[in-house]
């Protein structure tokens, strides 16, 4: 139950205790509890009053103290963001339409070689184990006795049973729920079948390798199995201590994972989808209105990638500014360094001398050739209040939810009509194009079908 049900039951609660106190709601004659006759309210309709008022103040209490003290939590399912449900169809008839009637182009390989998030820290207990989908795979997540999360396959290779599903942690060993085969966390070798007296050598379940930065389990993918290429950078601040977790949003995005960080090279969108201010929403038949006319945001980006060592990353440059009737707010001007590591991760750090300094962990995770899961994750300066992450998160979720309305109905194009003006796109592809390989899983998909 949450803070504001849990207030507003006690509120009535002890409204109700308090009416029974008093006594015979039809006793005119006023021999109720001394704390009615003091106040003067005898009658029952003004008890009841008093608890409604009781109620709704501690609801409105406790809605307060969440928006001024607690993380921003915000989840959306597939079908909450970014389709038009219309004709008396429901949002999930809408998207699952939008899904399969949709052209998707001539993709690139759908699962690039990188570090991916697969969950948040703080949702796997020592002791614990989650199953995730991601890169078209099952993996089991789990937390050793040793603190250290590991990331191996789901299935277990002796009959295929779910090692995430009632499997158990021994010590940095899952054991498999079927017939308690142990595998290390490790290497994923056998080490124990409790009924056989030698465990072979061959044994073992696929192990991931994994990481875990700033408050995320991440695993590293190469097609062809090869080791990591690169690290996750480590936040420094919050390793310390000084940024602190203020929030997090999640999204599923119906489309290509390549499309998603060639926003950011996509220097033109931003002056259009993005200019209405974000009171205007997220909905794109909607945003353009003219009762928001009064509020604009503008843009100046530059993309570049970076060099050897670091040609896996790249920095969009952006400077934020506010227009609100026409007049500038240069207090709220703010210019944020969007850093890529990888396909799958973005540190977006914000550095402004009012509203104080943090960042946004931006994660994309392929769940399936056509379906990511992106996570923003909000760390800000401890001594700011957290009302300014919050507020910063919220908007940059808004601004996210327009791109979303675009991705999940657009098809990728594989040779764009580009302008001049638009160069920074082709850059990005080759850019990202060193994260494939020639092994790189393809999705082979029909281009014909009977539906019409
Ligand atoms: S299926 Fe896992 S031990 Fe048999
Ligand atoms: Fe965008």
């Amino acid at each position: 139950m949450s803070n504001g049900k849990i207030a507003a039951c006690v509120g009535l609660g002890v409204g109700a205790v308090l009416i029974i106190q008093g006594g015979d709601p039809l006793d005119s004659a006023g021999n109720g509890s001394p704390i009615w006759r003091d106040t003067g309210l005898l009658g029952a309709p003004a008890r009841a009053v008093v608890c409604i008022i009781a109620g709704v103040s501690l609801l409105a209490m406790g809605w307060l103290y969440r928006l001024l003290f607690c993380p921003l939590e915000r989840s959306k399912a597939l079908e909450d963001v970014g389709y038009i449900a219309e004709d008396g169809r429901s949002r999930a008839q809408a998207a699952n339409e939008v899904r399969r009637r949709r052209k998707t182009g001539e993709l690139p390989p759908v699962y690039p070689n990188g570090w991916y998030r697969v969950l948040d820290s703080h949702l796997l207990e020592r002791g614990e184990v989650k199953n995730v989908s991601v890169l078209g795979e099952q993996v089991a997540v789990f937390r050793g006795q040793d603190g250290k999360a590991y990331v191996v396959d789901a299935y277990c290779p002796h009959l295929g049973a779910n090692l995430a599903v009632g499997g158990r942690v021994v010590g940095s060993c899952i054991e498999c729920p079927f017939h308690g085969w142990q595998f290390r966390g490790d290497d994923g070798k056998c080490v124990r079948i409790p009924y056989a007296e030698k465990v072979p050598e061959f044994a073992r379940v696929r192990c991931w390798p994994s990481c875990e930065v700033n408050g995320h389990v991440l695993v590293w993918f190469h097609c062809d199995g090869e080791d990591p290429q690169w690290k996750v950078p480590e936040q420094q601040e919050i390793t310390k201590g000084e940024w602190v977790y203020r929030g997090r949003t999640e999204h599923f995005v119906n489309a290509h994972i390549q499309e998603i960080p060639e926003n950011a090279a996509d220097i033109a969108h931003l002056n259009h989808l993005h200019t209405p201010g974000i009171v205007s929403g997220v909905d794109l038949r909607y945003t353009n209105s003219k009762i928001w006319e009064f509020v604009r945001h503008d843009w100046k980006v530059q993309w570049e990638p970076e060099s050897e060592p670091n040609k896996h990353c790249s920095q969009m440059l952006v400077k934020h500014s506010l227009t609100v009737f026409g007049h500038h707010w240069s207090l709220l001007d703010v210019h944020v360094v969007a850093r890529q590591v990888g396909p799958g991760v973005v540190f977006l750090l914000f550095d402004h001398s009012f509203l104080g300094r943090g960042v946004i962990m931006h994660c994309v995770t392929p769940v399936e050739p056509l379906l990511q899961c992106v996570s923003h994750t909000i760390f800000y300066q401890s001594n700011i209040p957290p009302l300014v992450p919050k507020f910063i998160l919220s908007a940059e979720c808004v601004q996210f939810e327009r791109d979303v309305m675009i991705w999940n109905n657009k098809k990728y194009i594989s040779k764009p009509l580009l302008v001049k003006e638009d160069s920074a796109i082709q850059k990005h592809r080759r850019w990202f194009s060193q994260f494939y390989s020639e092994n790189s899983p393809r999705l082979r998909y029909q281009h014909d079908t009977l539906d019409f």
